[in-house]
């Protein structure tokens, strides 16, 4: 390679992206608690301003690949940086809520932006041997984005100070402006440019990434492929093929037992539950959702050791047991009162388990279930189905808990009931593994496309 540390570097400063795309969805868990009481906020007040930001992320997911095309991939992810750093601004110095739920909603759009155009950036200017890691450290990054924001949060927490909740939105511009003058350094994709027909601007860039010997090789590759995506089924196409059945209902369902667990009550609310668990303050709450960023990012790590060697069947069972037992076990903390430690315990072995499955394997099935002419369409959808039921799972939360706390007459019963639900859910996912998971380990995107023209089941792949 010519000149290893321009990628690495390029790599680095777009990857600030997914940094941010973690660090912004994370932010909102720690200034929960300190934003409730100084707005006197109600729970569902609460469930509007998370969930417009989720609605937000699916309006940027929607659009980025279009604008994307047609202004090139730097002019957007300047956008999300302009974007993140107002977001961050209007969060932090939002005076009422109506304020407060639009600049969420901002925040939102630039999560949305950055989850689609930053590993889209990577894999276009990276060379081809060190293309796969540096796209699959993308989830990695969002989990240590998460942690950041858990950190940044546990420090400005504090007890005295109910507004110490806009300093903690304030801190996500710093990112913002690291990406933003990053951003100014960063060559245009010389895949888009290419695509573009801008040759000679792209064979400039190309020359100080790809070594000689193999420049000229990498630019008629990218030519074939674009033809080849010219090829592209359209989103109507695409619906109207019989045998697109199968990995259409794979890629939404993988992705809605990704969140039917629950796993973004942990990330966003996990403060809120264990003050409901009985932490005295929120400060203290604040910093025990630090361990449950850190146990994430760790057991990510692990994922990307192992998901090659156990394939995506066994790896799917294995996490959504222990998620299974681990949320019977959060449920029960709750329903024996068994204190805030017991619950604590019990969502680290869970975040655990997800971290090292579900996860990373969302991500996976989607971009490996799709065969290649209809890889950009199904991928998106599989990504709008995260955001959408991602939304709907965050949305209820608090309702469910209200509602189930109504019917048994005790607040802990009703959070318990709750995570029961969650279990169930998990239980229906993994009933849907046996007979629709398929086992894409080793096996190339045009045997998996033969397989479901020649009318195959997902499970015997
Ligand atoms: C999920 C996100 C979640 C994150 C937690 C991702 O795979 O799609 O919804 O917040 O993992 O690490």
């Amino acid at each position: 390679m010519r000149n290893k540390y321009f990628v690495w570097f390029m790599a680095a400063i777009a990857a600030t992206g997914g940094l941010l795309f973690g660090f912004d969805s994370g932010v909102i868990s720690g200034a929960i608690p300190f934003m409730q009481s100084d707005f006197s906020l109600s729970d569902s007040e609460i469930e509007n301003v998370t969930t417009l930001g989720l609605l937000g992320a699916v309006l940027g997911a929607a659009f980025s690949g279009i604008i994307s095309d047609k202004i090139g991939r730097k002019r957007v992810m300047l956008a999300a940086a302009i974007i993140f750093f107002t977001g961050a601004f209007g969060c932090g110095s939002a005076s009422n809520l109506t304020n407060l739920m639009f600049a969420r909603f901002c925040l939102g759009i630039a999560i949305g932006i950055a989850s689609f155009s930053t590993p889209l950036y990577i894999a276009e200017i990276s060379p081809a041997h060190i293309r796969g890691t540096l796209v699959s450290m993308f989830q990695l990054l969002i989990t240590v984005g998460i942690l950041a924001a858990f950190v940044s949060d546990s420090l400005i927490s504090d007890n005295s100070n109910p507004a110490c909740w806009r300093t903690m939105f304030y801190v996500g511009t710093v990112p913002a402006i690291i990406l933003l003058v990053g951003l100014a350094f960063l060559p245009e994709s010389p895949r888009w440019l290419i695509s573009k027909g801008r040759e000679k601007d792209a064979r400039a860039i190309l020359e100080k990434i790809e070594d000689p010997d193999v420049l000229e090789s990498e630019i008629q590759r990218t030519q074939l492929a674009i033809k080849e995506e010219g090829e592209q089924m359209s989103f109507t196409q695409t619906f109207r093929k019989k045998w697109m059945i199968y990995p259409l209902m794979i890629a939404t369902l993988i992705m809605f037992f990704q969140q039917a667990v629950g796993i973004n009550t942990v990330i966003y609310y996990g403060p809120a539950i264990f003050l409901k668990a009985g932490f005295e303050g929120a400060e203290a709450a604040v910093m025990a959702s630090v361990s449950i960023g850190v146990v994430n990012v760790l057991f990510t790590i692990l994922s990307l050791f192992i998901i090659d060697k156990l394939g995506r069947r066994k790896l799917f069972f294995i996490g959504m047991s222990g998620m299974l037992v681990t949320l019977v076990l959060i449920g029960c903390s709750f329903l024996y009162g068994m204190g805030p430690y017991a619950v604590v315990g019990s969502m680290l072995l869970y975040i655990a388990f997800f971290a090292v499955s579900m996860g990373p394997l969302g991500w996976l099935i989607i971009s490996e279930v799709f065969p290649t002419k209809v890889r950009g369409v199904g991928s998106s959808i599989g990504s709008l189905a995260n955001w959408g039921f991602n939304a709907l799972v965050v949305w209820t939360f608090f309702k469910m808990i209200n509602a189930f706390t109504i019917f048994t007459g005790s607040d802990n019963a009703g959070t318990a009931y709750t995570f029961f639900v969650f279990a169930a859910l998990t239980v229906i996912g993994m009933i849907w593994g046996k007979y629709f998971l398929p086992e894409t380990k080793g096996v190339s995107l045009e045997q998996i496309e033969g397989h479901w023209k020649n009318g195959g089941k997902p499970n015997e792949l």
